[in-house]
């Protein structure tokens, strides 16, 4: 699919965004509707006071569609709004949906940054890809995000621990309930400003031995909206149980620790941080990556191996895992206080106090994701 790949013609469009040229026909340019009723500067600055955290959406959203033969068209900003949908489109049958989440900064100088957006847009393709669904070239992916970024500056809080989360998604939308690959798509960016994921203490989280999350050959490693709605059930009953997340474990042998619902999971046993390898039933979370890499080059080991829950348990309880952790976009490194299954619990430290590693890692990562620290990497992206 990506060989029949072209933007719009660009007499179409108004506005153009990005420091590319709107000359060169490789980069993605976007026309602007302006929302004829935005929110009141006033209900704004109320709504973003507490903005919790998915609920509060921009006066934008940004959209680029698909069709077969044609490629990618119609780039556009436009007011954030219903979207219109046959009752027939592919997505509501089949579930063509793959979705990524990442968030834009205010720096301390007020200038708005993301990080790594080119991860996500390169995870973003490789869903496409296992999706069957047409691949999103990297740059109109990220191109988007900034045209909606642009649009709606004023949306990206500066208070402690406040950001703009991004929830790009695609959908398919062609009108037929045959099985196949759709031949049209809809790829979509909406924002909402967003506070801290989790409060500042520790998570408990539930060991589910009912439910899996992936199995080899099937979707654990992309973001498609099957594999959430699949992880329901077990986030009920880690509820049920009292704790706050679900972790789940291999589906072959019910043996080995994968991850949570939402996010990848560290534990840490002295100068080493232990976590389970990517291998096509776990996200490869941006998050985890960047923690793995700042911690080598703190001189921290990582070890990416299969890691038994029975071994976790032990080591816990032994004191050699002294600290666990969760890590995602959403709440950066959540530290894990318990560890419950049916069978008993296991505890990382004192249970309730986040560990000294989990949060100096955190800081370090907070600091580079909202330009405070020192970008050797080159992982800062700069919008405005
Ligand atoms: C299942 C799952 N694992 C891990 C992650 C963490 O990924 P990232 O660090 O890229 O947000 C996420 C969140 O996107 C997720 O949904």
């Amino acid at each position: 699919m990506a060989g029949c790949l072209r933007y719009a013609a660009r007499p179409k469009f108004t506005t153009y965004y990005g420091c590319m040229s709107p000359m060169d026909s490789t980069t993605p340019s976007f026309s602007f509707t302006p929302n004829p009723a935005p929110v009141s500067p006033e209900r704004r600055a109320e709504l973003m006071a507490n903005p919790g955290f998915g609920r509060v959406f921009t006066d934008h959203m940004a959209t680029v569609s698909y069709t077969e033969g044609r490629g990618w068209h119609d780039a556009k900003v436009v007011p954030y709004g219903p979207l219109s949908l046959d009752p027939a489109s592919s997505v509501l049958h089949y579930a063509q949906e793959i979705f990524e989440g990442l968030k834009a900064y205010r720096t301390p100088e007020g200038s708005v940054v993301m990080f790594r957006p080119d991860a996500n847009a390169r995870r973003f393709r490789d869903s496409a890809a296992r999706m069957a669904m047409a691949e999103l070239p990297e740059e109109l992916f990220v191109g988007a995000i900034e045209a909606l970024v642009r649009a709606d500056r004023d949306w990206v809080p500066s208070g402690e621990g406040q950001s703009l989360y991004l929830r790009p998604f695609m959908i398919s939308n062609d009108v037929f309930l045959g099985v196949k690959p759709a031949s049209e798509y809809l790829f979509c960016v909406i924002a909402c400003p967003v506070g801290a994921y989790f409060g500042g203490g520790c998570v408990s989280v539930w060991v589910s031995e009912t439910y899996t999350r992936a199995a080899p050959g099937g979707t654990g490693a992309v973001k498609c909206g099957g594999n959430y709605a699949a992880s329901l059930q077990a986030q009920a009953e880690s509820k049920r149980e009292g704790c706050d997340q679900v972790l789940f474990l291999d589906s072959r042998e019910q043996r080995y620790v994968e991850e949570m619902g939402g996010m990848n999971v560290v534990f840490v046993d002295g100068d080493t941080l232990v976590t389970p390898p990517l291998g096509g039933t776990i996200l490869p979370g941006i998050t985890r990556d960047t923690l793995l890499m700042l911690a080598r080059a703190r001189g921290l080991k990582v070890e990416e191996r299969p890691l038994p829950i029975d071994e976790v348990f032990e080591k816990a309880a032994s004191g050699q895992f002294s600290e666990a952790f969760a890590c995602g976009t959403a709440a950066v490194i959540s530290p894990i206080g318990k560890l419950r299954r049916p069978t008993g619990e296991a505890v990382f430290g004192d249970g309730v106090t986040p560990g000294a590693l989990s949060l100096s890692l955190k800081d370090e990562l907070v600091g580079l994701q909202t330009g405070r620290g020192n970008d050797a990497n080159g992982w800062v992206h700069r919008i405005l």
